[in-house]
């Protein structure tokens, strides 16, 4: 079994190579790959960078050189709701480009014009691992994120608008990139990610400060997800 994992940042690169023996792959592609076995998977790790670009750049080159059975995008997000404390954990149910914005045109908020491409689903099964594995002291939940190229402090109240009016949990900048990648490609993908800050006023300081626990958070669940797969609690059928 093939899986590959995106994150974005080195620090939450940091989190896996913390805890497993990670191979680098010399690699002509656009990002830093390195590999590892966890029971029967093989398991590709990329830095993918930062915003929507970078992110659906490499999940299409890793789709293409890897052949992954699944696709994980991981690492942290800002925290929509008030109850979602630093370090919880949100799993995509779905994702949607929260910045894709055609509206002038009559589509809906975070649509792909001339597609059905709005609110990309998440394989339900591995939401369903994913929201098995304990993360202690932590919440782990299953809800919307919404993906953007802007890191959301709040200070626009326009965009706080139209982010609430997409009804998201979570708000980071790659996932719903990886997501579309994924959905066209028919790979079964699920986004993983631990808050880091509230998106509001305090979300720079709160970054910085939750930045590693909350993508150490983030691995704990993508570690919880590769056993269930591979010690056949999970595995899918064929
Ligand atoms: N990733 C972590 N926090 C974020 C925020 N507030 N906005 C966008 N991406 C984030």
């Amino acid at each position: 079994m093939n899986v590959t994992i995106i994150v974005a940042l080195q620090e939450e690169l940091d989190a896996f190579h913390g805890a497993r023996d990670l191979t680098s792959v010399p690699e002509p592609g656009p990002a830093p790959a390195f590999r590892f076995r966890y029971g029967a998977a093989e398991v590709t790790l990329l830095r993918g960078g930062v915003g929507k670009a970078s992110a659906a750049m490499v999940a299409q080159y890793a789709i293409d050189r890897f052949t992954p059975d699944y696709l994980f995008m991981t690492g942290i997000a800002g925290g929509l709701r008030s109850w979602l404390a630093l370090g919880d954990v949100v799993v995509s149910r779905d994702c949607v480009q929260h910045d894709l914005d055609v509206t002038a045109l009559g589509v809906p908020l975070g649509q792909v014009p001339f597609t059905e491409h709005r609110f990309l689903a998440a394989d339900p099964r591995l939401v369903e691992l994913a929201l098995a594995t304990p993360v202690p002291g932590q919440r782990v939940v299953a809800g919307r994120i919404l993906t953007g190229d802007q890191f959301i402090t709040a200070a626009d109240a326009a965009r706080m608008q139209r982010l609430h009016s997409l009804d998201g949990d979570a708000v980071e900048m790659e996932g719903a990139a990886v997501a579309f990648v994924a959905t066209v490609n028919r790979i079964p993908f699920v986004v993983i990610r631990s808050v880091s800050d509230h998106a509001d006023a305090a979300a720079p300081a709160d970054f910085r400060t939750w930045l590693r626990r909350a993508a150490a958070n983030s691995y704990a669940v993508c570690a919880g997800i590769l056993d269930a797969l591979t010690t056949g609690t999970g595995r899918p059928a064929g």
